[in-house]
């Protein structure tokens, strides 16, 4: 009997009309466009509207996904959703209510946390569920309003994070040439104190404390994260690389996700890619958590530069904490 891979044939990607700009952020907190465009590299963050939600969002970014893969709604047989910003926090799940907005019918949908790596962690999932049998076209999503557990007077988190939404579809094929070749997910939660969103939850469940401590906000151990962030992500990828015998000069697309351009740049010089090999988006959209990786992918479709049958190496890391690197062919249409 053939063996079955788990193909990357589509992406979308969602980005809200609003614009964050650091000027805009020099009148909200004690900062200057010239700090945060040499520290972070980031100039502009896309902002959700008020009634705009998560689902709102990885619904767009998955109707184009699906619209592009060539399938049918009626082809989709599970829809997986990452986020730390879901619709609701508990139930019920945000890839839950992603589904009924596309019309997707009796099909196994949810959520999973894995905050800045979830998209990532998702392709490990997808590809588990594909290469077992389980399911055949899956829709997987990256979607945050990561401005709705952002502090806008904390200017150590305010000036980093922006909203939106990435989607792809992960087919089964008998063809290797197509398939996803390797996926690395993996978490230590003795750090998990550097990026935290302390309510609500079992710990603190709301409450009068919760709102006057703002512990509904994000709270991250910046410089911390950041030396962490260039260490593991270089190690990861190296590691990857090796393991699959495959050299840097070979990878067409390095996508790193979206943080902090100095540590897209550290990572990028250790593993000795040029500047055509990096992608790069944070200066414009920001650090969107689970979204980052598929809208970066989006760009580069969108804009020609990524074709099909090309190889495209991921990199993400992110509260947990986790991380997880993806060497992934680009099966869309030609
Ligand atoms: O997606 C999940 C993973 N997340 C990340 O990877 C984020 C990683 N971290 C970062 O991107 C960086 O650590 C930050 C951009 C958050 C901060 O940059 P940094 O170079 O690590 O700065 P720092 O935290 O060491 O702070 C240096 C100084 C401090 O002032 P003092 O104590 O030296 O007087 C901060 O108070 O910069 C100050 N500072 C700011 N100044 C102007 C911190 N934020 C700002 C700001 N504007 N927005």
């Amino acid at each position: 009997m053939s063996k079955t891979y788990a193909s990357f044939i589509s992406i979308g990607a969602y980005v809200p009309k609003k614009v964050l700009t650091n000027q805009m952020l020099e009148k909200m907190v004690d900062t200057t466009d010239e700090w945060i465009k040499k520290r972070t590299g980031i100039e502009t963050r896309h902002i959700a509207e008020s009634d705009e939600y998560t689902s709102d969002m990885g619904y767009e970014a998955g109707k184009l996904a699906i619209e592009r893969s060539g399938l049918s709604i009626d082809d989709i047989d599970l829809v997986l959703c990452a986020t730390v910003t879901p619709d609701y926090f508990n139930m019920p799940s945000t890839a839950c209510i992603i589904s009924d907005k596309l019309g997707i019918k009796n099909v196994q949908a949810f959520d999973i946390s894995a905050a800045c790596s979830g998209f990532v962690y998702l392709l490990s999932i997808a590809k588990a569920f594909i290469e077992s049998g389980m399911k055949k076209n899956i829709l997987i999503i990256g979607s945050e309003k990561f401005s709705s557990i952002v502090d806008y007077t904390d200017r150590g988190t305010c000036i980093l994070f922006g909203d939106g939404a990435g989607a792809a579809i992960i087919s089964a094929t008998e063809d290797k040439t197509k398939a996803m070749i390797d996926i690395h997910a993996s978490a230590d939660g003795s750090y998990s104190d550097f990026l935290v969103t302390p309510a609500p939850g079992s710990v603190n469940p709301v409450s009068q404390k919760v709102i006057d401590k703002g512990l509904n906000f994000v709270k991250m151990k910046g410089n911390e994260t950041f030396k962490l962030a260039v260490k593991t992500l270089t190690k990861d990828v190296k590691h990857i690389l090796e393991k699959n015998n495959i050299a840097s000069k070979d990878i067409l697309h390095f996508i790193p996700h979206q943080a902090n351009y100095r540590i897209i740049k550290a990572v990028g010089d250790a593993l000795k890619f040029n500047e055509e090999q990096v992608v790069v988006t944070v200066h414009k959209y920001g650090n969107t958590s689970a979204a980052s990786i598929p809208m970066a992918i989006n760009d580069i479709y969108e804009s020609g530069r990524l074709k099909y049958g090309e190889l495209m190496l991921l990199d993400t890391f992110g509260g947990g904490l986790t991380w997880a690197s993806a060497l992934v062919i680009f099966a869309g249409k030609k």
